[in-house]
Order: C-alpha cells, then sequence, then structure tokens
C-alpha cells in the first residue's frame, strides 16, 4: 500500500461538512523505547532500517487542540502553550511540522488552532520526548480531520493515518501509535509492514509485562540531536553494514521474543544499544554521548546478570542514560539492585519506572 499516494488522494477530495465548526480534542499518547533502533533516514522521514519498540506505559504527554474552521479564514492562527509556557524552539519546529502537513490536511488552512501540550516527565529526564509530543499531535490533527469530515470511528484507519502523520514529525513517534511491541519499517518478515506507518506485533506474553527503568544518570539536554544524528549516518563509512546488521539483528530478535527467549533477547537488544553508539562515535565528527557512569552501570547489571541469571538487559537512547529492561516477575530482585548498587551513579538519585503500555488514550 501506497500510504502517501491514498492520503494526498484523499486531501483532494476534502469538503468539510459545515462551513464552520469548533470543538475540542484531547490524547494522551506514550513515549517509546527503541530494542532495534532506528538512525539513519531517507526521503521524507523514512527510516534506512526496520526498528522496533517497547511502548512506555507512564512517559506520556498529553495534548489537548482546541480548534475553529472557517472556510472563510485565510492564513489561520495557531498557539501553543508547553507545560503552561510559551517555547521558542518547539513553536518553530512544530510550525514547520504543520506547514508540511497542509497537502495532507487541507482543513489546517481554515483553521485556527490552540494546542496545549504536558509531558509528565521532566525535559531534564534527558529521555526522547519527540515520540509522544508529536504522537499526541498527530492523533488531534487527524481526530480534528475524521470530525470535521463526520466520519465515525473506523479503528484502523485512523491509528495508520495517525502513525503516518506521527512519522512526518518524528520518526520514532509513528510507534507511538499502538501499545504493545511494535515495528516501523518494511520487512519481508511481517506482512503489511510499511516504511511509511508503525504495525504492532504479536510476541510472547512474557515480553507484555517488561519493565523500562530509566536511570538518569544525566540530567542535561542532549549533546545531539537524533535529527543532526541521523543526518551524520549519510557520511558515516559503516552505514550499509549497519542497515544489514539491524535487519539481521531484527530478524533473530522477532524469533526470540516469539518464543519468549529473555535471555536471547537481553543479547541482541545490549548488541543494538552499542551498535548505535558505535554510529555516533564513528560518524565525522565523531559523538560520545556515554559517561563513566553510563559505563559503570552497564558492568554492574552485565555482572547482576552473569551471578544471578536474572534476564535483566541495557539499552540506550541517543544520550547516557540508561534503560534496564526486564520481565515483571523479577521487579523486586532488580529494584533491590537498584537502590543498592546503581542510584549512586546518578547524581539526583532519580529514575523512571515503565511497563509495557497500551499505546495513546483519547480523553474526553
Ligand atoms: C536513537 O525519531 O528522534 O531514539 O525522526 O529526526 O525526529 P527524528 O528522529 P527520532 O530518532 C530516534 C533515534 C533513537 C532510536 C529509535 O528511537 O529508534
Amino acid at each position: 500500500m501506497n500510504y502517501s499516494k491514498k492520503y494526498l488522494k484523499e486531501a483532494n477530495k476534502f469538503r468539510s461538512s459545515n462551513s464552520s465548526c469548533s470543538g475540542a480534542v484531547c490524547w494522551e499518547n506514550p513515549s517509546n523505547i527503541a530494542l532495534i533502533k532506528y538512525w539513519g533516514k531517507k526521503g521524507d522521514q523514512l527510516p534506512q532500517n526496520p526498528s522496533l519498540s517497547f511502548t512506555l506505559s507512564n512517559s506520556i504527554t498529553k495534548t489537548r487542540v482546541k480548534y475553529n474552521y472557517n472556510e472563510s479564514f485565510r492564513n489561520s492562527h495557531i498557539s501553543f502553550l508547553v507545560n503552561g509556557e510559551k517555547n521558542k524552539s518547539f513553536e518553530e519546529r512544530i510550525s514547520k511540522y504543520i506547514n508540511k502537513l497542509l497537502m495532507f490536511f487541507p482543513y489546517l488552512k481554515f483553521t485556527e488552532l490552540e494546542i496545549d501540550t504536558k509531558n509528565n516527565f521532566p525535559h531534564s529526564a534527558g529521555m526522547a520526548s519527540s515520540a509522544s509530543a508529536f504522537s499526541a499531535l498527530a492523533f488531534c490533527l487527524t481526530d480534528i480531520e475524521y470530525q470535521l469530515l463526520s466520519i465515525k470511528e473506523r479503528k484502523n484507519e485512523f491509528f495508520a493515518k495517525a502513525s503516518f502523520i506521527s512519522r512526518l514529525g518524528s520518526g520514532s513517534a509513528a510507534r507511538s501509535a499502538y501499545g504493545g511491541t511494535v515495528l516501523w519499517g518494511k520487512t519481508e518478515l511481517i506482512r503489511n509492514s510499511s516504511d511509511e506507518v508503525a504495525t504492532p506485533v504479536k510476541v510472547h506474553e512474557v515480553f507484555n509485562d517488561y519493565r523500562d527503568l530509566v536511570l538518569i544518570v544525566d540530567s542535561k539536554s542532549k549533546e545531539i540531536s537524533s535529527t543532526a544524528g541521523h543526518e551524520l549516518m549519510n557520511n558515516n563509512p559503516y552505514q550499509k553494514v549497519r542497515y544489514k546488521q539491524a535487519c539481521q539483528n531484527l530478524e533473530q530478535l522477532m524469533d526470540l521474543m516469539r518464543i519468549g527467549n529473555t535471555k536471547g533477547f537481553s543479547e541482541i537488544v545490549e548488541y543494538e544499544a552499542l551498535s548505535l553508539h558505535a554510529m555516533m562515535m564513528t560518524s565525522s565528527p565523531g559523538n560520545l554521548l556515554v559517561k563513566p557512569n553510563t559505563l559503570s552501570v552497564i558492568r554492574k547489571i552485565r555482572k547482576f546478570r552473569a551471578d544471578r541469571s536474572i534476564p535483566v538487559a541495557f539499552t540506550l537512547d541517543a544520550g547516557a542514560n540508561v534503560h534496564i529492561l526486564f520481565p515483571g516477575n523479577h521487579s523486586d530482585d532488580v529494584m533491590k539492585l537498584v537502590k543498592d548498587e546503581l542510584l549512586i551513579f546518578c547524581p539526583d538519585r532519580e529514575y523512571i519506572l515503565n511497563e509495557v503500555g497500551s499505546g495513546p488514550k483519547k480523553i474526553s
């Protein structure tokens, strides 16, 4: 299926069922943590390799959009509040995004929008917030289109379109459209998978009960934005090998996740995290995003896994903080490890605990 062609065709036929109309929509959308990493893109926000993630339960962006559609409006006005305040850099990124969406959502030309968005996890957490932020906004904008066209709930189509629109804001946001384990990117392993939208995948039940505990070893904002990091892949001498490796890791990981092999899962997930950072280090200029405390935590986690045979694994985002992934039935042991041995590496003894979450939620 060519989604952009389909949505452009629909956009050309756009006629609102009212000449003026106003209302409000609100969505709470989660962030996600990649197990197989998306690092490198092509075309308009298309991934160089398929990626796989867990949707998180507690790291959420809540976005409310008030809209006022009137066919007589021209150059409609948009206002933004981020956590109750004006935010210049976010505003610029969102304005660009909304302009880009005009071809898919012609209604935006005639609509005033008041966007109010809040993250429940602190920006200082250094955790990627673009996935939940773009996902929540994209769900609101898709919902408004459905209201203007008086389309009654058509669940699968709505979620696919919202994932497509999310991706145009931030690639990883495409995956936040669904709960559980989510794939984004075309692969022969999954029928109907696509570079344009994400697809939820079925895995063994043990992985539906996983936890993701993020240790905040460094609360500063990222030294390099993901967008700039993706761009550096274009000149990375190892890029081709990396894209191939990601596909092989995906195939192995999906097999392991289908049969519930938590030990194999840990090995592949850590290999992916280290490969992501290897790509950052071998880009030009090279970026070293891990900190001494990141490495100390990683060593402790590996030792704990070897000593106790508990399938705990680490993964990393494009930063220094460490995500610890483990099955829910080992929570007591892992929390003891965290409190006794790992929080000393976090300057504010800060961590965020997530379960694998159920995905976006519409707030009425
Ligand atoms: C390391 O989705 O933040 O977290 O598409 O430019 O917004 P843009 O990048 P983004 O990149 C995420 C990179 C990553 C890996 C991942 O989430 O797959």
